[in-house]
């Protein structure tokens, strides 16, 4: 604190002496709005962008795919999405009287299978209503599992109240400490902050809440993760223009894969934003892994 408090008197100091030079006010911004510049970049799959256009992208990019979301998913994965979410929701393992945040939620699956979870229960304790808020920046792809729900009979004699928020998972427009779990599957790498999400996730539960995220990884062995790069590369645009006519939504999907930190680096990080008894586990080799933590 003194360190700083010095270097802005220093700074206040030096400003009247640069202006009369009418040097240094030119290059001092250049350089802090260069800074800036630098921090407001990020990626967007293989590409440098600006911070801004990461958001408005990914939002295009899920408004285009929003109709053929659940088919491409089946197609891409050999319908393994519906093992690892399945394996998900079994370590997640809710109890009657949970309240979720199903985060980037899209189109629901996650939703709907805490539901059947739920429904499932040997002995249902009906005394204890379950919760679920399915949220997601994209309302188009919230209407696509608004629609599924409806058609698909979830919301009829349900042991669970849903409710939808479209909403940014940096920036939830929720109280504090209002949920006593959340999940993420497959959207926190499309997050331009990931340290934001995890920070608001872990604002919102409860103490003793649970944070699960399942998510691409990366592979350990190398000559596997060749194999897959080849297939992921190789395929899946291919998959994307000829099913759903669209080829850069697909090209992005697999570089962003390639973007996401590791596991370790993944788990560090949701460590950082306070969350305790954090561990993983691999999927498919590590083609996706689930994390897990805890508010404590
Ligand atoms: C690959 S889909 C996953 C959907 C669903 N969870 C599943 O497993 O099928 C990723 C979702 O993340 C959402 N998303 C991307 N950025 C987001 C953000 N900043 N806040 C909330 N949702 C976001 C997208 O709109 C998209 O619906």
């Amino acid at each position: 604190m003194a360190l700083q408090r010095r270097l802005l008197q220093f700074i206040n100091i030096t400003k009247p002496c640069q202006k009369l030079c009418g040097v240094q006010s030119y290059s001092a911004q250049a350089a802090s709005q260069s800074d800036n510049e630098e921090k407001r970049k990020t990626h967007f799959g293989f590409e440098t962008v600006d911070e801004d256009e990461k958001t408005k992208k990914v939002h295009q990019v899920f408004e285009t795919v929003a109709d053929k979301y659940d088919t491409m998913n089946d197609m891409m994965s050999f319908g393994v999405h519906r093992v690892w979410k399945d394996i998900f929701m079994m370590r997640f393992a809710p109890t009657p009287g949970t309240k979720l945040l199903d985060m980037a939620g899209g189109t629901g699956d996650i939703t709907f299978r805490y539901i059947n979870y739920l429904r499932n229960q040997a002995n249902p304790d009906t005394e204890k209503r379950s919760s679920v808020t399915v949220s997601d920046i994209n309302q188009s792809m919230l209407n696509v599992g608004k629609a599924r729900a409806e058609k698909q009979g979830y919301l009829k004699n349900s042991p669970v109240d849903v409710d939808w928020l479209c909403a940014d998972a940096e920036q939830l427009p929720l109280p504090d400490e209002c949920y006593n779990a959340y999940t993420i599957a497959f959207g926190i790498r499309n997050c331009t902050h990931i340290d934001k999400v995890l920070e608001e996730a872990y604002r919102v539960l409860q103490p003793g809440g649970r944070f699960m995220c399942l998510e691409f990884s990366q592979l350990p062995n190398s000559t596997m993760q060749w194999l897959y790069d080849q297939y992921s590369f190789q395929m899946i645009p291919v998959m994307g223009q000829l099913v759903a006519g669209q080829w850069k939504p697909y090209q992005y999907l697999v570089e962003s894969i390639r973007q996401f930190p590791d596991q370790e680096k993944f788990k560090l990080m949701i460590e950082e934003a306070g969350f305790r008894q954090v561990t993983y586990e691999n999927l498919t080799f590590g083609v996706c892994a689930i994390h897990s933590g805890f508010k404590l």
